[in-house]
Formats: C-alpha cells, sequence, structure tokens
C-alpha cells in the first residue's frame, strides 16, 4: 500500500521522484522519504506530517536537486508508527545503501535477531529495515547488488516490493517484488521504477510489468530482468491505457479528486458501456476472453472482493440469480481464501477491484485458480496484476480514481457487472434477445439520471447542515437497497469518521435497534420494498431517530410518512435493477458534505490507503 518510485539517469531525478510521490500519495501518505547518490555517497530526506507528509517533504527538500539517481516512498504504516524514524528510505550500517519497501515481510522478527546477533544496528520499528541490512551482508559478501537482492528475496517471506540503490553503483536501481505490483520502465537515456504507472504518466515510454520473484537491474540506457534462479527473463510490456493521462490524473478545477471524481460518474458509466454491443444487437464482451461456451458450462459464481467493490458485486449477485438464473455467492475476500471453499471446474470466480491489486481478492482468485475454477477480474486498471493472472477480465473504464473513497469506479462496476449478468443470460439463453437489448437500452439512460442526482447536491448539502454535530449513523435498505446502505455507510465513515453502520432494514429489531436514541440519524433507503421499508423507519423513528428517507421521485406519500424529517429525491430508474447506480449518488455527497463540514481531507482519510496490498 506505500507508493514507491525510483529514477536513474534523470538530472532532475529529485524532482521526478517529488513528482511521482504527490501522484502515489493515495497509496498511503503516513510519511515521505528520498535518498539519492549524491557525489561518492548517499543523501536522504524523511518526513511524517500526517496527510501533509509530502508536503512537508518538498520544504524539507527545497533547494536541494542535481542528482541523477534515487528512491522515494510514502508510507503507509504497518510495523512501527507513523514517525521520521519509521520513515523509508531505510539505510544500511554503512550508510551506502538505500532501499525502500511496499508490503509485509512476515519473519522479520526472525530475521532481526539474527541480523542484531552479527551486529547489525537497527533505528526503526519497520520490518523493512531487515531487508537492507541483509542487502548489506550480501554485498559485504561479494554480491553485486542485483544479486544480492535476489539473495535478500530468497529469505524475506511475505508479500511485497523493494526498490534500492547504492554509492558503489552510483547509476543503478534494484527492484524486486512478490505479489504485489512493480513496474519498471524507461526512455531514451533513463530508467524508472515505481508501484503504479501514474507515477510515471508523461515520463516514459516503455512500461514493463515486473513478474513475481523476478529482480530488475534498472540503469539509465539498460535494463535487465531475472528470474529468481539468476537467468535472464523478458518483462511483460504493458500498453498504457491512453485514458489515464498526466490530466486525467488531475483535479480540473475541483477542490479535490472525489468531488472531481463524483461529477466523472456519468462519463464513466457511459464509457464502460461503450462498444459493448454488435451489429445484431447482442452483447459483445471482447476482453473477457471466455467463450460464451465457457460461460454456458459455468453452474454457480462466486464473487470475491472487498470494501465497496465487494458492495458492488453484491449488486451483480441480485442481477445474475435474476437474470442468468446462476446461483450466486458474494464473498469479502479476505475471509474466503481460509475457509476452504468448496469450487469445481464449472464455477466462475468474479474478482471485483478498482485497482486490480488488492492482496485479498489477488490471494482469493489464486486460491480459486488452484482449485481449478475459472476466473474473472473487474478491473479498473488494465493490465493489473489480477487482469494478467485472471482467464478474463471485464474493465471499468472510469479513468484514474485518486481519492481514497472510491466514487466513479463503484458506480462503473456496479455497471460493467450488470452487463456481465445480461450476457451471461443472453448465453445461458434465460432471456430472449429483445429483453436484453431493452434492458440495455435501460442500462445508457444512467448517465443522465446520474448527472441529474449530482445536479441535486444542494438539497444533500442542506441536510448535511441541518443534521449538525450528529455522530451515529445507520443506514438501511432491503433487496438492493441493502448494498447501497451497506456503500452509504462505508463512505461516512470513510470520510468523515463519524459513526455508521449499514443494515439490512429488517435486521435491526434483531439487535441494533437498541443502540437507536435521540440524536441517531437512520439513512432509509425507501425503495424496493417500500411497504416494508415504512414500517421499518416507524420503528426507527419511534425510538427518537432522526430519519433522512431516500426516495424516487413521484413518491409524494413520503413527505407524510411518519418520522421522515428529511427527505432527499432521486429521479426514478426505469428498471429497478439498476437503481443502486444512481441511489449511492445522493449517499456519496451526504459523505462529503458532512466530511467537508468537519474540514476533513476527503481524498486523504487518516489511517487509509487506496490500494490495500497488505493482508
Ligand atoms: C472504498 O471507498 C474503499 N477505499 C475500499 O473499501 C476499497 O473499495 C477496497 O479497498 C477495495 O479496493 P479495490 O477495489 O482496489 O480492490
Amino acid at each position: 500500500m506505500c507508493g514507491i518510485i525510483g529514477v536513474t539517469g534523470d538530472d532532475g531525478a529529485l524532482e521526478v521522484i517529488i513528482d511521482g510521490l504527490h501522484r502515489l500519495e493515495y497509496r498511503g501518505y503516513d510519511s515521505a522519504g528520498v535518498a539519492t547518490v549524491r557525489g561518492d555517497g548517499l543523501w536522504r530526506a524523511r518526513a511524517a506530517d500526517g496527510t501533509h507528509s509530502v508536503e512537508a517533504l518538498v520544504t524539507a527538500t527545497a533547494g536541494c536537486g542535481g542528482d541523477r539517481t534515487g528512491i522515494g516512498h510514502t508510507r503507509w504504516a504497518t510495523h512501527g508508527g507513523p514517525t521520521v524514524e519509521n520513515a523509508h528510505p531505510h539505510v544500511d550500517c554503512t550508510g551506502r545503501i538505500a532501499l525502500v519497501h511496499n508490503g509485509i515481510i512476515e519473519n522479520h522478527a526472525e530475521l532481526a535477531d539474527a541480523l542484531a546477533g552479527a551486529g547489525h544496528r537497527f533505528s526503526s520499528q519497520t520490518d523493512t529495515e531487515v531487508l537492507v541490512h541483509l542487502l548489506e551482508t550480501e554485498v559485504a559478501g561479494g554480491a553485486a547488488l542485483g544479486d544480492a537482492l535476489r539473495a535478500v528475496m530468497s529469505r524475506a517471506v511475505g508479500a511485497y516490493s523493494v526498490v534500492a540503490i547504492s554509492a558503489d553503483d552510483p547509476e543503478l536501481v534494484v527492484a524486486g517484488r512478490r505479489s504485489v505490483p512493480l513496474l519498471v520502465a524507461n526512455d531514451d537515456g533513463a530508467g524508472f521504477v515505481a508501484s503504479d504507472v501514474s507515477a510515471l504518466l508523461g515520463r516514459a515510454t516503455r512500461y514493463f510489468a515486473l513478474e513475481d520473484d523476478q529482480v530488475a537491474e534498472v540503469r539509465p540506457a539498460s535494463l535487465r530482468v531475472t528470474d529468481p534462479d539468476g537467468a535472464e527473463a523478458e518483462p511483460t510490456a504493458l500498453s498504457v491505457d491512453p485514458a489515464w493521462d498526466v490530466v486525467a490524473a488531475q483535479k480540473g478545477g475541483y477542490d479535490d479528486f472525489m468531488s472531481k471524481e463524483m461529477h466523472e460518474q456519468p462519463r464513466a458509466i457511459e464509457d464502460t458501456l461503450f462498444d459493448r454491443r454488435d451489429h445484431d444487437g447482442s452483447l459483445v464482451l471482447d476482453e473477457l476472453h471466455l467463450g460464451p461456451d465457457d460461460l454456458r458450462a459455468v453452474d454457480k459464481v462466486v464473487v470475491v472482493a472487498c470494501g465497496s467493490s465487494y458492495h458492488a458485486g453484491m449488486v451483480a449477485k441480485y442481477a445474475i440469480e435474476r437474470w442468468a438464473r446462476l446461483p450466486t455467492e458474494v464473498e469479502i475476500a479476505s475471509e474466503f481464501r481460509y475457509r476452504e471453499p468448496v469450487l469445481h471446474e464449472r464455477t466462475l470466480v468474479i474478482g471485483v477491484s478498482q485497482s486490480g491489486e488488492t492482496l485479498d481478492t489477488l490471494e482469493a482468485l489464486r486460491e480459486a485458480r488452484r482449485a481449478g475454477t475459472r476466473t474473472l477480474v473487474v478491473s479498473n486498471v488494465v493490465h493489473a496484476t489480477m487482469a494478467r493472472e485472471a482467464d478474463g477480465a471485464l474493465y471499468t473504464r472510469a479513468g484514474p480514481e485518486i481519492g481514497v473513497a472510491s466514487t466513479k469506479c463503484h458506480v462503473a462496476q456496479i455497471v460493467a457487472l450488470e452487463v456481465l449478468a445480461l450476457a451471461l443470460a443472453q448465453w445461458r439463453g434465460t432471456l430472449g434477445r429483445p429483453a436484453v437489448s431493452l434492458l440495455f437500452d435501460q442500462l445508457h439512460e444512467l448517465p443522465e439520471l446520474v448527472e441529474e442526482t449530482l445536479g441535486r447536491s444542494k438539497e444533500v448539502e442542506a441536510v448535511a447542515a441541518a443534521l449538525g454535530g450528529a455522530r451515529d449513523y445507520f443506514f438501511i435498505g432491503r433487496h438492493l437497497g441493502y448494498p447501497v446502505a451497506l456503500e452509504g455507510a462505508l463512505k461516512l465513515k470513510e470520510i468523515s469518521y463519524l459513526r455508521a453502520e449499514g443494515y439490512p432494514a429488517g435486521e435491526l429489531k434483531h439487535g441494533p435497534l437498541a443502540l437507536i436514541e435521540p440524536g441517531t440519524v437512520v439513512v432509509a433507503l425507501l425503495d424496493p420494498l417500500r411497504e416494508k421499508m415504512t414500517s421499518n423507519v416507524a420503528e426507527a423513528a419511534a425510538r427518537g431517530a432522526t430519519v433522512v428517507a431516500l426516495a424516487s421521485d413521484g413518491t409524494p406519500e413520503v413527505a407524510g410518512l411518519a418520522g421522515v424529517e428529511h427527505v432527499l429525491h432521486v429521479p426514478a430508474v426505469p428498471e429497478p435493477m439498476f437503481a443502486p447506480a444512481v441511489q449511492v449518488v445522493p449517499l456519496q455527497l451526504l459523505a462529503y458534505a458532512l466530511a467537508r463540514r468537519l474540514g476533513n481531507d476527503v481524498d486523504r482519510p487518516r489511517n487509509l490507503a487506496k490500494t490495500v496490498t497488505v493482508e
């Protein structure tokens, strides 16, 4: 989850690194640091200033520069607090090797004991530091830096990526990875390493993904990649999606990325739907790489995902079961892999992930493949590790999402999964072509409906203002309103730090109702199952809850509903199965408005990171 960048052969290496760190901040911002080769030694600067660590690093490095080789890091703390001492890069006892790391070294305690016994001095509480001392040992034994890294990786257990430089080989950056992403890139006369392509956009012309346990030796004019046994290997060339340009990764006049990304939702839906229909009206999902025959053979679907992607997966369950009549389970990825799931060759396991790199989901998909199932990933990042490893992929085309709280990618995932459900129904013959065609036409109405919902942000802001100092929220819904309620609660927790729980409305009376008291806010999605929801709203209101009802236009009776104090209206959606993509929007806006009122940084919520590559 940390962000890594390495550069060699560029006279402005420090500027490139700092700029890259700004673009990588979404991966973690507990601290930031840089090390460069300067003169015949290393120079290092680090800063830890909460969500402003990269800015603090900019101040700390002002007036410096002129070095050609260096590495940088933004940290999401796992082992050791977010302090300067724990900030990367870490250096060895000689001060001649510097290293940055992302992920977790699971056997770090055992390695640290052995290294301390051999006289190495540690200056941080991180698991990372063992790596640089292990490198030091290998180099002292005569190994070149690349060979030394390979040896270190053979001893370090876990999922991680690591990048290092040495004052003794001033134009070399070495890099290796296991289970977490790392790419290398080059241009004429400069070489780069980064945990994510966004750090290098506009800098390099050729990009390559490192595969598990490969080590790259990057020099200004050469790139050498080796397998764990030292044999030369070909890295996988990546084509960078033109939608992922530098401009797309900037705020474009909005106050923050979250706001910009919420307003990009209509476009994200349009792009995700684009070109999915053949001239005869049938759906075609080109990048799927699984043909109709493969999918006709499927007799069970399992969706694995985390966070907002899991909520999108829940929507998929309703759609796949309804249209394709396939039993569908949805499971939190981190739980799936440890429970010995029953899988076979007719099961289709679908991983849903904005980043395509979330370790829990990646490992769940690997587990599924080991069991002999077909795997499919719904990802926003082309060539992400999940997309490369799965049998097939379906891309959401939302463009880069920088805000930690997922908005446009979540909505694009819902739409992509609905398209997939329709395609499964078409191939299995459970829906006729006219029905598929009509539903697909109705999907095309979503961009406009979402646009209209975004246009109602003032209503939402007024409700946020009225809710004032409330600190406890419940989001309740039934059927497809349930995943939307979960997503609304997650958005609010993430960026406002207010206590928020999502519940199936019918479940309130089985326990959580005990928590409802005057001052508790209950946000209720009245549709679907409005009559049942009405009773649940009354039950909450009777206990003193402040009720905010989310209702479709044309629900006049809502204003008179017992206990409803505020109403958020959304446009009516032609097909109820598509409603989540619209209903979630006011909940995003509500979380945003409440978080802004509290003065929070909506793009960089505390303790979180965008891409979660630890278990
Ligand atoms: C969403 O707002 C969250 N930041 C988080 O729950 C996210 O959806 C989750 O970490 C999964 O990420 P992924 O989609 O990249 O796999």
